[in-house]
């Protein structure tokens, strides 16, 4: 039987899919930073929405949440940034994560942006050999951080 796929914007109905798949993807409950999050890219008056979820039969089973930005941190083009990808372990390994991540940078190809930044902390392997795969290279952005007492 053959799957019913789709992609299309994230809304601020998706929140329990989300934090429901990002419970199973990284063992963590993160349901306040999904609400803040969710509740500002899907505030029109901010900046586009260019957030995308997979749908496979109705039911979402992967999503990826970014941010553009024109012209901030003073750096003069516009950028944008992925924040969170994460697919339903049950779903992973049949090419969700890539299919949203070519339709985000689509929608940021036609946006104006030029260069997309995302974060990957040091041991996710998994996740780094994805943004690898998909041709993300190490920036000559530095993370900067300081730890306070
Ligand atoms: C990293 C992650 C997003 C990848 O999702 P995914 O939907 O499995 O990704 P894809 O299917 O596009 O690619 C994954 C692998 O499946 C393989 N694949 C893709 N389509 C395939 C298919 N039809 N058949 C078999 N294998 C396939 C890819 O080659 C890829 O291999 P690689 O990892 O060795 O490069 C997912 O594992 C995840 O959610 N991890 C947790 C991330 C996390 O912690 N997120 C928290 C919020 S930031």
């Amino acid at each position: 039987m053959s799957e019913d796929r789709i992609l299309r914007v994230l809304k601020a109905g998706d929140l329990d899919a989300i934090v429901a798949i990002d419970e199973k993807a990284s063992r963590q409950s993160r349901r306040e930073y999904y609400e803040r999050k969710i509740a500002l890219i899907t505030d029109p008056t901010r900046s586009i929405n260019s957030s995308i979820v997979a749908e496979i039969d109705g039911r979402v089973a992967g999503f990826i949440m970014g941010d553009v930005y024109f012209g901030e941190f003073g750096i003069p083009e516009t950028t944008a940034t992925i924040d969170s990808l994460g697919v339903d372990p049950a779903l992973q390994h049949k090419g969700l994560a890539s299919e949203l991540l070519d339709q985000f940078m689509m929608n940021m190809k036609a946006a104006g942006v030029t260069k997309v930044y995302t974060l990957v902390n040091w041991d996710d392997f998994a996740l780094e050999r994805f943004f690898a795969r998909h041709k993300f290279v190490p920036s000559k952005r530095i993370n900067l951080e300081f730890a306070l007492p």
